[in-house]
C-alpha cells in the first residue's frame, strides 16, 4: 500500500527544511563509525486535511527504537516528580484499584508504570534494554511496537484496558491513525485514554523548532488530535497544558458513545490554536523565516563568544541539540563537548557533528578549561539547572539559548 494512503494524512505541503540529519538519539561511541552514520532529510510539512503538522518523510522506527535505545527518563528529577504526581491524581480521580487494568504504550525505564504496580499494570516498550527494565519492575511488558495485531493480543491476554497512559510517544508513530484505532479497540467502554506529548502552539510560540528530529514524527496541536482521533471513534473530554518538554499538552480521551463529558478546556484549547493561525500554512511559512534567522544569530553568538577567548559547551546531550547543531553547522569547531549525566551518552561522540560527549561532574563543567558559556541543550529543564548551577552562573558562567529566542541567560 502508498504509505501515504496508510498514514491517511492525505495531501502534506512542506513549510520547512531542517537539512540532513542523523538520528538524533544515534551517539556514536568509536570514531570508526563516522563514515558510516544514517542520514536523512528533516522536512517538515503541514497536511492540510487533517490539520497536522508532520515529517515530510519518516524514518522506520525499528532504525530509531532499539536494544540501544539511549533516552533514560527517570534521569531527571523533573520528570519523577512529573509522574508521580500524575499516577496519585489518576489514582483517586480514576478511583483505581487492585482490579484496575492499566496499560503504558512507550515505557522507557517504568518510570510511570512503576507506580501501579498495585494495579493490573501492563506495557509496551519496543527498546528491549527498557523493556527488560520495566519487566524488572514486576510488570507484564510487551517488547513490540504499538499496532492493532499487538491490541487484538493484548485483549486477549489481558483483558480491555480502564487506563492507557503514553507520554512522548504517540508523536513517534508514523501510522498515527492506525495507532489511536488500536488504542480504540483496546480500552474498555469506560476506559480512559490518556497522553501527552509537545504541543505545536509551544513550539511555534517558543521557537523551538528543535522539537522536529526523527522520533518526533508529528508535532500535535488539539486542532488535529480531534479529527485523528474522531477518525478512530474515540472523543476528548479534558485538555491540560503543562510544562514538561519544553512545553507539552495532556488530553484525555475516551470511546466517543462512553458517558465521559466533554470539558470547557476543549473548546478553550481550540480556540487558542484557531486565534494563533494554526490552520493556516501562512502561520507555518512565518515560523520558518524565524527559524532561519534564529540560526543566523545563534552562530553569531558562538562566535563572538569564542572570538573573546572564552570556551563553549553544551549541557544536556539532548535530541533537541542535535537538530539545532547539524541545521546550524555547529560542530567541535565551535562546541569543545557536551556535558551529560546519562552514562550511556558519555564517551560517546554527538549524532551528525561529533562533538565528544563528557560525564557532567559539577567541577569539571564549571572550570573547562577555565569557566566556559554553556549553550543549553536541556533548556526545557532550565529552572531545575539553573538552580543546580547557582555557583556557575554566579561566577563568570553563562548559559545561552535559542528559546524563545537567541539570548544569554
Ligand atoms: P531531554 O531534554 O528530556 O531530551 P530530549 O531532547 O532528548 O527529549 O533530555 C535531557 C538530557 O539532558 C538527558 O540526556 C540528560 C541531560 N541532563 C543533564 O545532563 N543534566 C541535567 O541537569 C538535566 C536536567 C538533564
Amino acid at each position: 500500500m502508498d504509505a501515504r494512503k496508510k498514514e491517511n494524512l492525505g495531501y502534506k505541503r512542506a513549510f520547512l527544511d531542517l537539512g540532513k540529519q542523523p538520528l538524533a538519539n544515534g551517539f556514536l561511541k568509536t570514531e570508526e563509525e563516522f563514515g558510516k552514520e544514517f542520514f536523512f532529510n528533516l522536512g517538515i510539512s503541514f497536511a492540510e486535511e487533517v490539520g497536522l503538522v508532520t515529517l515530510s518523510e519518516y524514518v522506520d522506527p525499528p532504525k530509531m527504537f532499539h536494544e540501544n535505545y539511549a533516552y533514560v527518563a527517570s534521569q531527571s528529577q523533573t520528570m519523577k516528580a512529573h509522574f508521580k504526581k500524575l499516577a496519585e491524581q489518576l489514582k483517586s480521580s480514576f478511583s483505581l484499584n487492585s482490579t484496575s487494568r492499566v496499560l503504558e504504550i512507550g515505557s522507557n525505564d517504568g518510570i510511570f508504570i512503576g507506580l501501579f504496580r498495585d494495579s493490573v499494570s501492563t506495557a509496551v516498550e519496543p527498546c528491549g534494554n527498557f523493556a527488560r527494565l520495566t519487566e524488572e519492575l514486576g510488570i507484564k511488558t510487551f517488547s513490540e511496537f504499538w499496532s492493532k495485531e499487538l491490541s487484538e493480543k493484548l485483549v486477549e491476554e489481558r483483558g480491555r484496558q480502564d487506563i492507557i497512559f503514553a507520554a512522548n510517544c504517540m508523536c513517534h508513530i508514523p501510522s498515527i491513525v492506525e495507532a489511536f484505532e488500536a488504542v480504540s479497540a483496546a480500552i474498555s467502554d469506560e476506559g480512559v485514554f490518556i497522553f501527552e506529548d509537545p504541543t505545536l502552539l509551544h513550539v511555534l510560540q517558543r521557537g523551538s523548532y528543535d522539537q522536529f528530529y526523527d522520533e518526533h514524527a508529528h508535532i500535535f496541536s488539539l486542532t488535529a488530535l480531534k479529527q485523528l482521533l474522531t477518525i478512530a471513534g474515540l472523543k476528548v473530554f479534558h485538555v491540560e497544558n503543562l510544562d514538561v518538554h519544553g512545553g507539552s499538552m495532556r488530553l484525555y480521551a475516551s470511546k466517543a458513545s462512553s458517558s465521559h463529558k466533554i470539558n470547557p478546556s476543549v473548546d478553550d484549547q481550540l480556540l487558542l490554536e484557531k486565534f494563533y493561525g494554526l490552520g493556516h500554512f501562512s502561520t507555518y511559512e512565518f515560523f520558518a523565516e524565524k527559524v532561519h534567522a534564529s540560526k543566523r544569530l545563534l552562530v553569531k553568538l558562538i562566535s563572538s563568544v569564542r572570538d573573546r577567548g572564552i570556551p563553549v559547551v553544551a549541557y544536556g546531550a539532548t535530541s533537541k541539540s542535535t537538530t539545532v547543531f547539524n541545521f546550524c553547522e555547529i560542530g567541535s569547531g565551535e562546541v569543545e563537548c557536551i556535558f551529560d549525566t546519562t552514562p550511556g551518552k558519555q564517551g560517546t561522540f554527538s549524532p551528525g557533528v561529533h562533538i565528544p560527549v563528557k560525564e557532567y561532574t559539577q567541577e569539571w563543567f564549571r572550570h573547562f578549561p577555565k569557566t566556559p558559556f554553556a549553550f543549553l541543550g536541556a533548556w526545557n529543564f532550565v529552572n531545575e539547572i539553573k538552580s543546580k548551577e547557582a555557583a556557575f552562573l554566579a561566577s563568570e558562567g553563562a548559559f545561552f539559548t535559542h528559546v524563545p529566542y537567541v539570548s544569554i541567560l
